[in-house]
């Protein structure tokens, strides 16, 4: 089971976008509606108590019809290669997706890369 939760609106995350909170169903005080780029990123510091492999679960929301790919990238690596995040009907659809990931001991560096220009969907939360 996930040890711990890492809200997208809490420091140390960060946001290439706006916290907003406009669309309910969000946990924590906002989500991460990262801006509309490629370049835009959602990035999570999460704590693994031993190295080997963990479940990272990744809570979003995507309003379009359109999926939106990103790069899962841990420490640097990319560990999962422009994984969809696909259409959850609406915005307040909220949905998780969850992906077997390397991790060291200690904290570890999360961050989603969307690899097109519609950038992320809208991202709530990380759970490892
Ligand atoms: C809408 C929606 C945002 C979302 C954005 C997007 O503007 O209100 O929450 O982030 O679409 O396409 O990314």
């Amino acid at each position: 089971a996930a040890t711990g939760r890492y809200e997208a609106e809490t420091l140390p995350a960060v946001c290439t976008g706006t916290i907003d909170s406009d669309w309910t169903g969000f946990s924590g005080s906002g989500f991460c509606n990262g801006t509309n780029a490629a370049g835009a990123y959602a990035q999570f510091a999460v704590t693994a108590p031993a190295a080997g492999t963990a479940t990272l679960t990744v809570r979003f929301a995507n309003g379009t019809t359109t999926a939106r790919p990103a790069d899962v990238v841990v420490n640097g690596s990319t560990v999962a290669a422009g994984a969809s995040f696909g259409s959850t009907g609406t915005w307040t659809g909220w949905t998780s997706k969850t992906f077997t990931v390397p991790v060291v001991a200690g904290t570890n560096t999360v961050r989603l890369s969307p690899t097109t220009a519609a950038g992320l969907p809208n991202v709530d939360h990380v759970e490892l």
